[in-house]
C-alpha cells in the first residue's frame, strides 16, 4: 500500500530514503516555534481538524474554497478538513472572548489540508505555525507580530542574508483601485489580479485589469514606487527600534490572495528567491464579526507559516541540526549475571529524568556499543564485580572514548545531566 499524493511518511533519523520526511527535524522546528511564540507571550490553543464547510466558503476566497478537503458526513453534514486556522480561531475567540484580558495573543501548529496540485513546497498537508493577535487596531501590534515572525524565523538559525519579509496594506491598494473609480464590490477580484502578477504573463494580467477599468502600467508604478503608508511607516520605525528593520522590505507586489485581509499584509521569502513564501499573514479586522454572525466585533491580524518550505530552506542553507539525540545514555549488559542489576540502575537513571536505553534481550558487547553509538548516546554504562564481589560501574563518554571507574551508587549524580 502506498501513501496518498502530496502526504508525509514522517520517520525517525537516519532516514530510510529521499522522499521520506524526518520526524525529528519537525520536532526540532516545531520546538523553536514554541519557545519563541512562548518568549512573546503568546498561548496555545488548538481546534477540530474537521469543520463545518460553511466556515470557509465566502470567508477565505476562491482560491482556497477550490482546494477544499470537503464531503458529506454520515449525519448528511457538509464538512471539511481545515485548510487554514484563520476561520477556527476566529471563531473560538467570537465564541470565548469575554473571558480573555484584550489583546488576546494565541498561538497554534495544527495540520492543515489543501487539495493542491502537489509540487516543491506544495503539497496536500502541511503544518502551519499560527500566530493571531485580537483586540488591537494599533500598529505597534502589527510591528509586534512582525517581529515574532522574524524572531522565529532567527530561532531556526536564518538571518537577514537569507530571508526577507515583503510588507504591503491592501489599504494602500484599496485607495488605489478607489482613486481609479474602481467598483467596489469587484475590490477583492482586483486584488487577485494583483496578487498572480508576478506568475501570470503580461497580457492576461493587462486584459483582466482593463475589465476593472485599470491600466497595467499604473499598478506597475504604484508597485516600483511602494510608497509607506502612515500605518507602515509606523510599523518600520517600531521595528528599527528593536534593531529589526533589516529584515522588512515595502513592496506592494505582495497584497495576499486571501479575502478577508483588511489592511497591512506581508509575505516572508527566502532572499535568493528560490523557494515559495515560507510565511504569510496580515490584518483581518472583519472576520470576527463575519464568523460570529455580527455579535462579536474585534480587530485582528497574524501569520501562519508553514513546515515544507521552512525545512527544505534550512536544508538548502545547512541549518539542519547534524545529529539527533534519541537517548543520553546506554547501560550495556555485558555480564547477564548482572541484568537486575542492570535493570536496577536504568531505572534510577530514567527516575532521574534521563533518556536510557540498553539491549533487551543478551547481545554481544560491541553489538549494544554499535546501538549506542547509533542512537547518539554521550555515555555508556557497564557494569563489573570487582574481585571481592562488590558491584562497580564504568562510565564512558563516547565524544573522547574517556571512562572512569566508580562505585555504582554515584553513576546517576555522575550521570544525572
Ligand atoms: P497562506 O499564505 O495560505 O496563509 O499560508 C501560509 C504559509 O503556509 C505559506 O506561506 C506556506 O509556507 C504554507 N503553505 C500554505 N499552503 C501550503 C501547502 N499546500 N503546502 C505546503 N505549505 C503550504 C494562511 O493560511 C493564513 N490563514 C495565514 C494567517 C494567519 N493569516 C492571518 N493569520
Amino acid at each position: 500500500m502506498e501513501r496518498l499524493p502530496g502526504f508525509r511518511d514522517f520517520y525517525p533519523e537516519p532516514l530510510p530514503a529521499n522522499e521520506t520526511w524526518s520526524c525529528d527535524l519537525r520536532q526540532h522546528i516545531f520546538a523553536r516555534w514554541r519557545e519563541t511564540a512562548r518568549r512573546y507571550g503568546f498561548r496555545e490553543f488548538d481546534g477540530p481538524p474537521l469543520e463545518p464547510l460553511e466556515l470557509y466558503t465566502n470567508k477565505s476566497g476562491t482560491e482556497i474554497v477550490a482546494q477544499l478537503f470537503n464531503f458529506t458526513d454520515k449525519g448528511g453534514r457538509e464538512v471539511s478538513l481545515r485548510p487554514e486556522m484563520t476561520p477556527t480561531v476566529a471563531r473560538m475567540v467570537a465564541h470565548a472572548e469575554r473571558a480573555y484580558k484584550k489583546p488576546i495573543k494565541w498561538f497554534s501548529i495544527p495540520q492543515l489540508f489543501r487539495y493542491e496540485k502537489q509540487q516543491k513546497g506544495r503539497l496536500r498537508e502541511h503544518f502551519q505555525l499560527n500566530c493571531d493577535l485580537f483586540g488591537e487596531t494599533d500598529a505597534a501590534a502589527d510591528a509586534e507580530v512582525l517581529a515574532l515572525l522574524i524572531d522565529t524565523l532567527r530561532a531556526l538559525g536564518l538571518t537577514a542574508a537569507d530571508f526577507v519579509i515583503r510588507l504591503s496594506s491592501r489599504q494602500a491598494w484599496q485607495g488605489f483601485f478607489a482613486d481609479r473609480q474602481g467598483d467596489p464590490a469587484r475590490a477583492y477580484e482586483f486584488y487577485q489580479v494583483v496578487d498572480k502578477l508576478e506568475r501570470e504573463k503580461e497580457d492576461v494580467s493587462r486584459e483582466r485589469l482593463a475589465a476593472l477599468g485599470i491600466d497595467l502600467a499604473a499598478v506597475n508604478s504604484f508597485i516600483a514606487a511602494s510608497e509607506p503608508t502612515p500605518e507602515l511607516a509606523a510599523v518600520l520605525a517600531n521595528l528599527s527600534a528593536r534593531g529589526l528593520r533589516d529584515f522588512v522590505q515595502v513592496d506592494y507586489g505582495v497584497i495576499r490572495g486571501l479575502a478577508y485581509y483588511t489592511g497591512v499584509v506581508f509575505e516572508a521569502f527566502d532572499r535568493k528567491g528560490e523557494f515559495r513564501a515560507i510565511a504569510g499573514g496580515g490584518r483581518y479586522d472583519n472576520l470576527v464579526h463575519l464568523v460570529s454572525g455580527g455579535k462579536v466585533n474585534l480587530p485582528a491580524l497574524g501569520f501562519g507559516m508553514g513546515d515544507v518550505v521552512l525545512a527544505e530552506l534550512m536544508k538548502a542553507r545547512g541549518l539542519v541540526p547534524k545529529s539527533f539525540h534519541p537517548v543520553d545514555l546506554v547501560v550495556l549488559v555485558e555480564d547477564e549475571t548482572l541484568r537486575s542489576e542492570s535493570l536496577g540502575l536504568v531505572q534510577r537513571l530514567r527516575d532521574a529524568g534521563r533518556a536510557v536505553d540498553y539491549g533487551l534481550t543478551p547481545a554481544k558487547g560491541d553489538r549494544q556499543f554499535r546501538r549506542a553509538l547509533e542512537l547518539g548516546a554521550e555515555r555508556i554504562v557497564r557494569l563489573e564485580r570487582d574481585p571481592a564481589g562488590a558491584l562497580i560501574a564504568w562510565v564512558k563518554v563516547l565524544a573522547d572514548r574517556s571512562e572512569r571507574r566508580m562505585p555504582l551508587e554515584e553513576v546517576v549524580a555522575a550521570c544525572g545531566g
